[in-house]
């Protein structure tokens, strides 16, 4: 039988902290199997989950991590039992009132993506707030995907485009790859817009929907660990697993 002890010396001994992944977008999935597999109702495990975001946004800052793109809530969400949708609407409540000053005590700024004027006003407005509070932070930007969908945000992005073409600001034959990143809900992050690496837990491999512009190149790295259960322990295993990739960019590897 091989020890956890011994797997974790190993992840430390690999890890190359000259090449940490400068953003890292994870799909925080398993929540309610955690839940489900304690007897507990699904709320306790996005309960435990928002925890596990606390712990892995500090252990994301200090390994220098420049962007951390949470996907929080799709567009798809909405399809959930009211009562879980209340509760997951509560969570930034709940987590910003409590956190705000560990996230400026680390320098961490917050963004957000997704459509957040169709949250409840008080989410909205603590959402807000948290940007506002921590917009002078200069370290690693905590950037969450509130009511976010992939596809929405394409077509969002397309829309403006089209705007832009049709009042002359813009040609047709001038959009390209640069045009469509700038109105994309990241353009405002620039070279940092798209992840390095994307994890996702719980053992699906899937995108649901997540960043499909933005991850064109990235790294998927999926791991069997339920949400609740990730830590910054796991965060340096997938990253040492990154590190162990060799990205091309579609073109030849460097011998
Ligand atoms: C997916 O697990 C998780 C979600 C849809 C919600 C994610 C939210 C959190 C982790 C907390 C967010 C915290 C803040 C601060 C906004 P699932 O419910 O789909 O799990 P399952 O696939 O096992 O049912």
């Amino acid at each position: 039988m091989f020890s956890k002890p011994k797997e974790k010396a190993a992840t430390e001994q690999m890890l190359d902290l000259d090449r940490i992944p400068a953003h890292i977008a994870i799909i925080m999935d398993g929540n309610g199997r955690w839940a489900k597999a304690r007897h507990l109702p699904r709320i306790a495990g996005h309960q435990q989950g928002m925890q596990t975001v606390k712990k892995v946004t500090i252990a994301a800052s200090d390994l220098g991590v420049k962007v951390l793109t949470l996907y929080a809530f799709s567009t798809e969400n909405w399809k959930r039992p009211s009562s879980e949708v209340n509760f997951l609407m509560q969570l930034p409540i709940k987590f910003f009132d409590t956190f705000v000053p560990d996230l400026i005590k680390n320098n961490v700024r917050v963004m957000v993506m997704g459509d957040i004027s169709a949250l409840p006003a008080p989410t909205q407005k603590v959402v807000n707030q948290a940007i506002a509070d921590t917009a002078h932070c200069t370290g690693m930007i905590l950037n969450f995907a509130l009511n976010y969908g992939g596809r929405d945000e394409i077509i969002r992005a397309t829309k403006a485009i089209a705007k832009r073409v049709q009042t002359g600001d813009l040609t047709a034959d001038n959009v390209d790859e640069s045009v469509l990143s700038q109105a994309m809900m990241t353009g405002s992050l620039g070279d940092l817009a798209d992840p390095d690496l994307l994890i996702r837990t719980s053992g699906e491999e899937r995108l649901s929907n997540f960043m499909l512009w933005q991850l064109a190149y990235s790294e998927f790295v999926f791991v069997d660990q339920h949400w609740p259960d990730f830590d910054g322990e796991s965060l340096k295993a997938a990253i040492t697993t990154f590190q162990g990739r060799h990205r091309r960019f579609g073109g030849l590897e460097n011998k």
